[in-house]
């Protein structure tokens, strides 16, 4: 009997052994390694390459599938059908020689079927978990059809809002942008790489887009080493500490330097220093043009400029197969950089779970639009949505209202409504606000629709005039305006940020009637909409909502749900204060609201009589609205802010507490933020800098102490010497509801 309980323990001890080894992710990792080294090993230089190269898929499949069996292709964008990439997946896995799964690839930035708001919608929430489940629902509905990579998230900084991919972005500022985009890598990876429904991110666009030149896409940048580190770098660093598998370079030229050929930002930065161990992919042919941009002379040098530099893989421009192998030759590319290309491509496949099943079930029950991914869409439009401004609390809308007027041209625009970067999105799937209020309330209210205008950008006397004259048999009006999808994002950048077409006289034409006006914007990105603000009795913004935008501004109008968006962008008075952000530095005339204007401009006036600040005569200085700006039904009220301590020393925490009280009458959330200033540093610093925020949710009366927690090792910053570092000093710091508010207090740090 002994012996057989002895067996037995031996059998017991032996099982925890192997699920120690399985589940150990050290041991995954070494398994990895090994299998990597053993293909390698295998691999001809041709085949090599070919794991570096991505087309984009085109109709033809035996042509792509003859390209796969030579084990020319290592990855396909844009094939979204699952029978087709499992019929490619097949050959790569039985016709090709060392049965290489193929990585498909696709730019589910905002969603896949079920889409969320646009980025800069989900930066508006400052809500971490509305962006990570956001990333989950789409990483769950692309890889049931097979895809198992993502172009996302897209956190370039972004201060201009001409430029167009500003709506696929978090906004100007590197803390938020960090969160939230760390929050999207979560999201598409899942807990693990080789779940299924995981799908890998790669973080975008490596680096310093945002900072085209007058916000033109594609424009050269000058972003010097110490603000790169300061203000750009931030959100890619925090994207690969989030485990983000894949990275892609920029089109911009960053002082000179294309970013597709920059070695310093993808060896020095991303490898060496952040111990990045994915893989690198040019963006769309970034590597040929770098050729347009005159720093290569052609597709060789382009190939060789590129791989060099720390690239990875070649999205379809495909020079690396036609270029390398005589590189090699000439000794002009190491083969042992093509093996370390090589090796963070395959280490990808081996994570994701390909090598051992790249197969999508053709057969399973269809995700797409589950009721649980619309709940998620609805969540994300309700908390993007950004009230401001609600005079004599004409909303929420109540039980007086007895006849609405909806108008406007993005009232039931299905498409329009879903935003920049929608190639799968159905746009017979959303429920646009004409929908969604008539569903709401229709039994309840009159409803009298008339758009006046067909598209955003329309001119028509005659549809504003259908419009007023629907407005005057109504109690309150709602106009929704806006850009149609395709004024944002890629190479749609704007010179002008007024509305477009009639859709600014459509507003003062309806405001004339003497009704209450409730614009809602729905844009890409913060338009120049001044006239319209004080046209309007109450003002919604929101970032193009996608899905479910219908629903969640329903819910807001009629007050089931209430407002706490904030700008997580800076809105402008005019295209003409570009680039205006809130962490800008003082200068050395910063202006104090003393400065005369044109329109208090006396003529004659003396040369030094205007004040000489930091200012726009025509213009001056303040924002239509500020970063972290957004109103609610309700009112709150922030006091008793105490630090844990005046004066701290390096490796310390500072402790903010503060009370939050609601003193409104509706249940509502505010999104508390902190900032703080360094008031002298060996370089100037920005007048403040958000370091925390949180989402707080209170009942009418409620009062609660909230608490932030600041290391003060996260005040540190690349400095004079180009070290990051802390310097001693004297800081400001506030907890407010906006980066405009709120009452100064102070703490030191000491040596
Ligand atoms: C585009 C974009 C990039 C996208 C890629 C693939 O030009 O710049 O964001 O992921 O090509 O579509």
């Amino acid at each position: 009997m002994k012996v057989y309980k002895f067996f037995l323990l031996c059998l017991f001890l032996l099982s925890l052994i192997s699920c120690a080894q399985v589940s150990n992710p050290k041991n995954d990792a070494v398994a990895i390694e090994q299998k990597i080294e053993v293909l390698l090993s295998k691999m001809t230089l041709e085949e090599k390459l070919g794991q570096m190269n991505q087309i984009s898929s085109y109709g033809n499949i035996e042509d792509m599938s003859r390209l796969i069996k030579k084990g020319e292709i290592g990855s396909i964008l844009n094939e979204v059908d699952p029978v087709r990439i499992n019929a490619l997946q097949h050959v790569a896995m039985e016709e090709s020689r060392l049965r290489i799964p193929i990585l498909i690839a696709r730019d589910v930035i905002h969603g896949f079927k079920t889409i969320l708001p646009i980025p800069l919608g989900q930066a508006a929430t400052f809500d971490p978990k509305v962006a990570e489940d956001g990333a989950r629902v789409a990483a769950i509905e692309a890889s049931a059809v097979g895809i198992r990579w993502t172009f996302a998230p897209m956190v370039d900084i972004a201060r201009d809002p001409r430029w167009g991919r500003i709506a696929e972005g978090c906004g100007e500022d590197p803390y938020l942008t960090s969160v939230m985009g760390a929050a999207m890598v979560r999201g598409f990876q899942g807990d693990s790489l080789n779940s299924p429904t995981s799908i890998a991110a790669c973080p975008k666009h490596f680096v310093g887009y945002g900072a085209a030149e007058g916000g033109r896409d594609y424009n050269s940048t000058f972003i010097p080493e110490r603000r790169l580190r300061n203000v750009y770098l931030p959100p890619f660093e925090a994207a690969v500490k989030a485990g983000a598998a894949t990275f892609m370079t920029s089109f911009n030229d960053n002082d000179g330097v294309p970013s597709t050929g920059n070695s310093f930002i993808l060896r020095e930065v991303l490898r060496k220093e952040w111990g990045f161990k994915g893989f690198v992919v040019t963006d769309w042919a970034s590597a040929t043009e770098m050729i347009n941009h005159g720093f290569a002379a052609d597709p060789k040098d382009a190939a060789m400029k590129a791989v060099n530099a720390g690239v990875d893989m070649e999205m379809v421009s495909y020079t690396f197969v036609k270029e390398l192998p005589d590189l090699v030759k000439e000794g002009k590319v190491k083969e042992s950089t093509i093996d370390e290309a090589v090796r963070d491509i395959l280490r990808i496949k081996f994570r994701l779970g390909l090598f051992d099943d790249p197969y999508v079930d053709e057969k399973k029950d269809t995700v797409m639009y589950a009721p649980s991914h619309l709940d998620a869409a609805k969540q994300a439009a309700i908390e993007s949505v950004i009230l401001l401004k609600n005079d004599k609390e004409v909303l929420p809308l109540n039980a007086s209202v007895k006849t609405v007027a909806i108008v406007g041209p993005m009232a039931d625009a299905p498409y329009e409504q879903m935003g920049t970067w929608v190639f799968d999105g159905d746009k017979t799937h959303t429920e646009t606000p004409l929908k969604a209020i008539q569903e709401l309330v229709g039994n309840k209210v009159r409803i009298i629709y008339e758009p006046g205008l067909t598209y955003s950008r329309e001119k028509s006397e005659v549809g504003v005039a259908k419009a007023v004259e629907a407005a005057r048999h109504a109690d309150v009006v709602l106009v929704f305006v806006g850009e149609e999808s395709i004024l944002s994002g890629e190479a749609h950048s704007l010179a002008d940020l007024n509305l477009q077409g009639d859709q600014g006289t459509l507003i003062t034409s309806l405001a004339k009637t003497g009704k209450p006006v409730v614009t809602v914007i729905m844009a890409g990105r913060p338009l120049t909409i001044g006239k319209e603000v004080n046209e309007s009795a109450a003002v919604l913004y929101s970032f193009h909502p996608g899905t479910m935008g219908g629903p969640a501004l329903a819910d807001l109008l009629w007050g089931k749900a209430v407002p706490s968006g904030k700008t997580p962008v800076t809105f402008p008075t005019t295209v003409g204060q570009t680039p205006l952000y809130y962490a800008h530095n003082n200068t050395g005339r910063p202006a104090d609201g003393t400065e005369l204007l044109l329109s208090e401009t006396p003529v004659g006036a003396g040369q030094t009589s205007l004040g000489c600040r930091s200012y726009y005569l025509d213009a001056g200085f303040k924002p239509l609205f500020p970063f972290g700006y957004g109103l609610s039904y309700t009112t709150f009220k922030f006091s008793n802010i105490k630090l844990s301590a005046n004066s701290l020393k390096k490796n310390d925490t500072l402790g903010v507490t503060f009370d939050l009280e609601n003193t409104g009458k509706y249940e509502g959330t505010e999104v508390a933020q902190l900032y703080v200033q360094d008031k002298v540093g060996s370089v100037t610093r920005p007048v403040k800098e958000l370091k925390r925020f949180a989402r707080v949710t209170l009942k009418p009366g409620e009062k609660r102490n909230v608490s932030f927690t600041l290391p003060v090792s996260e005040l540190a910053f690349w400095n004079i010497d180009m070290n990051k570092v802390v310097e001693p000093g004297d800081f400001g710091l506030w907890v407010s509801s906006d980066s405009r508010s709120g009452k100064e207090m102070s703490f030191k740090v000491v040596d």
